[in-house]
């Protein structure tokens, strides 16, 4: 089952996402510019858009490329719908929200999204849900009045995404083979941190897969950042990360 719907997915055509965690549009541009032509986006998350705002997500954009908006949003259903709909006339390809915030957040926001791209003839943005952070421990969880083990709960979570419209999930490149038993559209979309190319340094990452290994089990969307930003040739390391992946992928 799971591997024939994997077969039914639409290849994306360069799944790698680079993670941009850097201090300044400037630092952010200049790798974009190194970087174009061999990654398929950039993310744009929480710190570099602190720090530049909406700027630096237009001019990725103007240079023809691809974003990633990594702001997980979370709050009253209204404010996230509003939130998204301002991602979508940015021009994103990708925004993600908490799937914590509930089903009626989530719908809100996929529907009044949905409803001003077709007004404004504007392509809508892939919606994934993040379902538990990875820097959660089970004990944090209980902390915050969640009793269920992780596993089980990052499962629940990614259902309650598909139902509520969602397009997918952000998920620990582990969480991919369970999310796939468990939701078996195989329009959802698992994008996955946590990729590390063999033999490069894990940072502060733990369970970790190559990016061969996260494509054979059912990822679409790699998100990676040091083993590319921060190696001594950004471009030669995403050119071989590009090769990995293109070899996964033959039959
Ligand atoms: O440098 P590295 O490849 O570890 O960067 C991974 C990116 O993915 C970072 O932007 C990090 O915040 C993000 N991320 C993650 N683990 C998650 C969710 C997001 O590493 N569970």
């Amino acid at each position: 089952m799971q591997n024939r719907s994997m077969q039914q997915r639409i290849q994306v055509r360069n799944p790698i996402v680079i993670a941009l965690d850097v201090d300044t549009a400037r630092e952010a541009i200049d790798l974009a510019h190194r970087l174009r032509g061999t990654v398929g986006m950039f993310k744009v998350g929480k710190q570099l858009f602190t720090a530049s705002g909406p700027s630096v997500v237009r001019e990725l954009l103007a240079m023809g490329e691809k974003v990633f908006l990594d702001l997980k949003f979370h709050d009253i259903p209204n404010t996230v719908a509003k939130a998204g709909i301002e991602a979508a006339r940015m021009g994103v390809s990708i925004f993600n929200l908490h799937a914590l915030g509930g089903s009626q957040m989530m719908r809100t926001t996929v529907e009044a999204v949905e409803e001003v791209c077709q007004r404004e003839q504007i392509t809508r943005p892939l919606i994934l849900g993040v379902t538990v952070l990875t820097s959660h421990s089970r004990e944090s969880l209980l902390e915050v009045g969640i009793e269920q083990e992780i596993p089980a709960e990052v499962v629940r979570l990614a259902q309650l995404c598909a139902s509520s419209g969602v397009d997918g999930v952000v998920a620990s490149p582990h969480e991919i083979g369970p999310i796939r038993t468990a939701v078996t559209s195989p329009d959802f979309t698992v994008l996955t941190p946590g990729v590390r190319p063999a033999g490069a340094a894990l940072n502060d990452q733990q369970r970790v897969m190559t990016p061969g290994e996260a494509i054979r089990a059912g990822a679409d969307f790699l998100v990676i950042g040091r083993p590319i930003t921060a190696a001594p040739d950004p471009l030669a390391a995403a050119e071989a990360i590009r090769q990995e992946i293109e070899e996964a992928r033959q039959p």
